[in-house]
């Protein structure tokens, strides 16, 4: 009994795996093992005999199956060890690489506005950037030799010589959109129309290219009154507040009559704009209702249909809202820049989530 359990007390401690310390149970205490073949051997001896044996035996099954339990809790921590050497993971890492690219203001201003005026049952109109000086003076009352196509700084597309189709321009303002969209839909009609415009013009304040949003309301019975509570609800909804307190002053533009320009009530604390209160105000937009000329133009009848027409600026919306000071840097592509001030391609504005978080 002596060399059993010397035998296998050290085969286990020496086995190096759990398979071979199965293979070595089975030889000792499995049904077939050595220490059962001693056991059938008890039926063979005296009863003095099997009283002192028996004990024994068990006791020696016993130990060989403890130092087999205890060998393998050892050789499992083991193999964990090995594992968790090679398998180790650091939690710190972010989960995913950050998107390189982001959204940039503009980009990002044109979704809320648009969001805005797509719940207030305004859909999406759009037109060339390359228009004709019909669309773009013309049909909105500016006739050729109106002073307002000089204010206008506008780039004219070259002609060459011989070619007598009419003249081009890049957009000056989005407005030749209305009268796309009354040639192609009719009245009514409630659009908006994003999109780039371009002038002659460059400082701190303004870019030879930028953006504007188009608004054009027309039905039977549409007021200023109208204009005014779609624009206090935009102001509101954009910037995120309760409260806004718009001014309209009088003002003139040729494809509208009356013609508003509208500001809103603001202060300044540390170089950040607040909205809704304080002693200076803002100028973000043009409005009025429709010139019966340009719905004329448009094959609107105007002694039927009536409504308003508002133009904002979104870099200048863009600059108030996120606190960016120079609009000539909207455009230089910059990385740190658009690092800075760009958004999430992840966080689509809505209405039910919030525009801006
Ligand atoms: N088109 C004008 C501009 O670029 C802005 C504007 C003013 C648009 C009044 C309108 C409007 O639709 O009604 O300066």
């Amino acid at each position: 009994m002596d060399d059993l359990r010397q035998k296998y007390l050290e085969a286990i401690a020496g086995a190096g795996s759990e398979a071979a310390l199965e293979e070595i149970r089975v030889a000792a205490v499995g049904k077939k093992g050595e220490v059962a073949l001693q056991m059938r051997e008890l039926g063979k001896m005296t009863p003095e005999e099997r009283q002192v044996m028996g004990p024994k035996l068990n006791a020696l099954k016993d130990e060989i199956n403890s130092a087999l339990a205890a060998k393998k809790e050892a050789l499992g921590d083991a193999a964990l060890d090995e594992r968790l050497k090679t398998e180790w993971l650091d939690v710190t890492l972010p989960a995913r690489p950050r998107p390189a690219g982001t959204i940039h203001p503009v980009s990002q201003v044109t979704e809320e506005v648009t969001t805005i005026f797509a719940d207030m049952g305004f859909s999406v109109a759009e037109g060339p950037q390359i228009e004709t000086d019909w669309h773009n003076f013309d049909a909105l009352n500016i006739p050729p030799h109106h002073p307002a196509r000089q204010e206008f700084d506008t780039f004219y597309m070259h002609r060459a010589e011989g070619d007598n189709r009419p003249p081009h321009v890049l957009r000056t303002h989005t407005s030749p959109v209305q009268i796309r969209a009354m040639l192609a839909q009719g009245a009514p009609i409630r659009v908006i129309a994003p999109g780039r415009v371009y002038r002659s013009d460059y400082d701190q304040t303004h870019t030879p290219m930028f953006h504007q949003i188009e608004g054009l309301a027309i039905d039977r019975d549409i007021s200023m009154a109208n204009l005014k509570w779609v624009l206090e609800e935009f102001c509101r909804a954009f910037f995120e507040v309760d409260e806004v307190e718009l001014r309209f002053r009088a003002s003139h533009f040729p494809f509208t009559e009356p013609s508003a320009e509208v500001d809103l009530r603001c202060s300044w604390e540390d170089g950040r704009l607040k909205v809704g209160e304080g002693d200076d105000w803002m100028e973000i937009l043009g409005s009025g209702m429709v010139h019966p000329k340009v719905l004329e133009a448009s094959g609107v009848d105007p002694t039927e249909w009536q409504g308003f027409a508002f133009g904002i600026g979104i870099d200048r919306l863009a600059m108030l809202k996120y606190g960016i000071p120079d609009l000539r840097a909207f455009f230089d592509s910059d990385l740190r820049w658009l690092r800075h001030y760009g958004f999430s391609a992840l966080d689509m504005p809505t209405m039910r989530g919030g525009l801006s978080r």
